[in-house]
């Protein structure tokens, strides 16, 4: 028998149930189920953030995270034991964040399924979502061979804080102006990141022409995470180049400049995250010998 509870408000001790279930479910799957943004809210929950909790035999066996967006857009992210799957746990906690959706007003839930398989899929289309995104991870092992070659007129340095700021986020969102996720960033989203344990301006690097940033490549160290990764990640966090100039090899001096960093700083492996959709990107990646190692689903649900 599984009960659903929703967590109102929510206590430290959800939060730490919920931690438990994400680990235990990576351990078993190799890769994350609920993603940084889900821990950044539930760090500090607003009123836009709804947790439930799932229970057999009064034991935790799967949680379900969603916030909502103002704007009618519930994204959700959901965890279950794995010894739990296939018995109806992501159904019931589904049922009960629908529930709450309408409380918020909202118009479409996006539901996030990371390492997104068959078994997913057919969840998800069973429940009458559809896929409305794909996410790639990518990787590469390192050093690569190609050493970053600068286009005229571009000189590099790191991310200074308390300087940049105003000009990435600049840069940052014209660069993702069709990306809902990194296009809207404002100064107080990147002091958030400034603040964070992993935050190295060293690993931020900055490609400088007559008119300000032109491009940056933002690196982020994965320490080990035993026994899912024996060695440390390192992730192209973000990257983006100015729209007026991108097709003059800045991207790919970036992507090379920040794999040579990652060497540097010890780790064995290039990683990043990709729209499947973004085929400049994916071009570029897979030309620098980057492949697909994970795809994560986001599924789409009009509500009435
Ligand atoms: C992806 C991005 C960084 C590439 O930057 P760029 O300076 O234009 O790239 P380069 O000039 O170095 O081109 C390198 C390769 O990328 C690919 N590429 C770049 N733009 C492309 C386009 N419009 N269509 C197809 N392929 C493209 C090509 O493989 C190209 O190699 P080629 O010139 O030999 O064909 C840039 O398009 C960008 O900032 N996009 C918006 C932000 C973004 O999507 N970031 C990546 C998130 S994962």
């Amino acid at each position: 028998m599984i009960d659903v509870r929703r967590c109102h408000p929510i206590a430290p001790a959800d939060v730490a149930a919920v931690h438990a279930l994400a680990d235990t479910a990576e351990a078993a799957d190799g890769h994350p189920s609920l993603g940084d943004a889900v821990w950044r809210d539930l760090g500090t929950p607003s009123e836009r953030t709804t947790l439930f909790l799932a229970t057999a035999d009064e034991q935790p066996v799967g949680a379900l995270h969603t916030t909502a967006d103002g704007n009618g857009r519930v994204t959700a992210g959901v965890v279950v034991l794995p010894d739990h799957r296939e018995a109806g746990v992501a159904s019931a906690l589904l049922d009960a964040a629908l529930g709450a959706a309408t409380d918020h007003h909202a118009r479409r839930v996006l539901l996030w399924a990371f390492g997104a398989d068959d078994r997913a899929d057919a969840f998800a289309t069973s429940r009458g979502f559809q896929v409305e995104r794909e996410l790639r991870e990518m990787r590469v092992p390192l050093p690569i061979v190609e050493e970053p070659r600068w286009p005229p007129g571009i000189t590099t340095r790191p991310f200074v804080i308390g300087q940049d700021e105003a000009a990435w986020v600049t840069v940052n969102n014209r660069a993702f102006v069709h990306d809902p996720d990194q296009g809207g960033w404002t100064e107080d989203d990147l002091r958030v990141r400034e603040t964070e344990p992993w935050f190295d301006p060293a690993g931020f690097l900055l490609a400088i022409d007559d008119r300000g940033i032109a491009g940056f490549c933002w690196t982020k160290v994965h320490a080990p995470n035993l026994p899912i990764e024996p060695d440390s990640l390192g992730e192209i966090y973000v990257i983006g180049v100015d729209p007026d100039r991108q097709r003059s090899g800045l991207g790919r001096a970036l992507v090379v400049g920040g794999l040579v960093s990652l060497h540097e700083r010890g780790t064995p492996v290039g990683m990043l995250f990709v729209d499947a959709g973004n085929e400049p990107a994916v071009a570029l990646y897979e030309a620098l010998g980057f492949t697909t190692t994970r795809a994560d689903r986001a599924y789409a649900l009009d509500i009435a």
